[in-house]
């Protein structure tokens, strides 16, 4: 491609409730939407990744109150702590967005004159249930089946009446499903895109898109026509993805400045907010006549030590809990679990036994000990550089090349698509292919035969070849860690396009090892 504008790439996570602390979950999206941004950089790609805090509604409202605090107090409270925790975990994100920034606020009052304007909303009455703890309304067929609690929290539902303004919701719906059906990738996984068709099949009513904001204690965005109504929360949230980026324009100075990154390759989001992303947010782009998101992937939710995640039940996975996870192994340690453990989509388990098992098994075993043997032996056999390949077409040595090309062939399709576990697999595959062809060529037994030495020199090159691959690819999800050990190594990674680095025979003949270190002390 000529020209100097790289492709851009848009990554996003929900933006997180302040009214809780952080957990596991709120970690999960984040690590998997850092694990995209690192390695779409590494490709080349400009890429902008967002993350925040939805600090608007009357969950945080009432969270405030309880705590004795403002809402604004308790949201400067709770974003600290989570921009602790993504410093804790790593997290290279390019913008933090609170809802209650003047440069969102000011932005969703615009993008809602704008609905007004395309007779997109109109007052009406609100008769029905809430439930406070999605953040949702909820029919009366729906709150009949829950038993009128709130389907996750539990709590009762609240009931309201009172005037609110609509948005034309039911309109767009045949539209929508239009476009979910013709469009394979956009809301994923697959069955979850089902799920989605189906409910919208059964017919969806317009949308009440305003609280009065008195209602609110005053802590809400004041619908621009009208401010005794404050905006809804989700509409208000949902346009984070795009006021973020500085659009619409509204005469500040974040006007415009990152507009080219819309439309968003991917909203990263657990499977309990699927609907508001599937159904209101492409409603109300279709509505703003802006375009739709690439993918919408919606991630399973996790469980601790086989019980749903609870204070009470002492297995609730805090940010304590991180941090003493990630003291104990490392935050890259906790980062790989979390993608490994299950494929992205499906729903896990997690349990410290389990965590133990996956690190003394993939990472103890089969990668640092594939390392530490290879730059063990290249110090022993060949005084610590790496040996030139003679070309001597060692079967073996071809055989882990031939791994080593599947898993770069694999990857950019397995990113593209968020299996982030199959990109796993591949990298333990090819450690898994290359500890077997140690094992068979057995080249400490080569090393005493002086006419074995160019058989030799290639086996260890191959190894070294082969690790180099197998960490550079393992350097989104672990990133200090897979340096380590390219440090070991001797090499460090150019600025140039992971697929083109990870081509076979890049690593250059005669570089110098640093001295082996354990990357991963086994643990008892
Ligand atoms: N504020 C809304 C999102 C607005 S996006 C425009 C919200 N916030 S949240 O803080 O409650 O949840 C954020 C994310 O955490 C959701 O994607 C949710 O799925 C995820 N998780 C919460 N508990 C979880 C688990 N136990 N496991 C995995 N993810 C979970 O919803």
């Amino acid at each position: 491609m000529g020209g100097s504008m790289a492709r851009t790439y848009y990554v996003t996570t929900p933006i997180y409730y302040v009214n809780d602390v952080p957990h596991i979950g709120h970690s999960y999206t984040t690590i998997a939407a850092d694990v995209l941004a690192r390695y779409w950089r590494s490709e080349g790609r400009e890429v902008h990744f967002l993350t925040g805090t939805d600090e608007h509604g009357a969950k945080i409202v009432k969270a405030a109150a309880e705590r004795g605090v403002s809402p604004r107090e308790l949201a400067d409270e709770v974003v600290g702590q989570f921009i602790e925790l993504w410093r804790e975990l790593n997290i290279s994100y390019d913008d933090f967005i609170r809802t209650s920034d003047v440069r969102h606020e000011r932005r969703v009052q615009e993008l809602v004159r704008r609905l007004l304007a395309r007779d997109q909303i109109y007052l009406g009455q609100y008769e029905g249930w809430y439930d406070e703890g999605q953040e949702e309304f909820v029919t009366e067929s729906v709150a009949r089946e829950t038993d009128y609690r709130g389907a996750i929290s539990g709590k009762p539902l609240v009931r309201y009446s009172e005037p609110s303004y609509f948005f034309r919701l039911g309109r767009w719906i045949p539209a929508l499903i239009d476009y979910i059906q013709s469009h394979e990738d956009f809301v994923r996984p697959i069955a979850r895109r089902n799920e989605v068709l189906s409910k919208l099949a059964a017919g969806v009513e317009d949308l009440s898109i305003s609280r009065l904001l008195e209602k609110l204690g005053g802590w809400g965005v004041p619908m621009p026509n009208d401010p005794a109504h404050s905006v809804y929360v989700w509409i208000d949230a949902l346009s984070n993805y795009v006021t973020a980026l500085g659009d619409p324009p509204i005469g500040d100075e974040h006007d415009g400045e990152r507009a080219r990154f819309w439309p968003a390759d991917v909203h990263l989001i657990g499977k309990d907010i699927l609907w508001f992303h599937a159904v209101y947010w492409p409603a109300m782009l279709m509505a703003l006549e802006l375009p739709l998101p690439r993918c919408i992937f919606a991630h399973g939710w996790w469980t601790s030590e086989g019980k749903k995640m609870s204070k009470s039940l002492g297995n609730f996975i805090s940010r304590q809990t991180i941090r003493d996870i990630t003291r104990e192994y490392s935050r890259d340690v906790y980062r790989y679990f979390l993608l490994r453990q299950v494929p992205f989509g499906s729903d896990g388990d997690f349990s410290h036994e389990m965590l133990r098992r996956r690190y003394n098994g993939d990472l103890a075993n089969d990668i640092g000990n594939l390392l530490s043997r290879t730059v063990n032996m290249i110090h022993r056999y060949c005084d610590g550089a790496v040996p030139a390949p003679t070309g001597a077409g060692l079967t073996e040595a071809a055989e882990v090349r031939t791994v080593a090309e599947a898993l770069v062939t694999a990857v950019p399709s397995a990113m593209a698509a968020c299996q982030f576990h199959t990109v796993l697999e591949g990298i333990l595959n090819l450690a898994g292919a290359t500890n077997r062809f140690i094992d068979t060529t057995e080249p400490f037994k080569l090393a005493k035969t002086p006419a074995a030495k160019d058989r030799l020199g290639d086996i260890l090159y191959a190894c070294a070849e082969a690790v180099r691959i197998m960490l550079l690819y393992l350097r989104p999800f672990m990133p200090e860690t897979a340096d380590r050990g390219l440090g070991q190594l001797g090499w460090s990674v150019p600025p140039q396009p992971t697929s083109d680095l990870g081509r076979w025979g890049v690593l250059p003949a005669g570089t110098r090892l640093q001295a082996a270190e354990a990357l991963f002390p086994r643990k008892t």
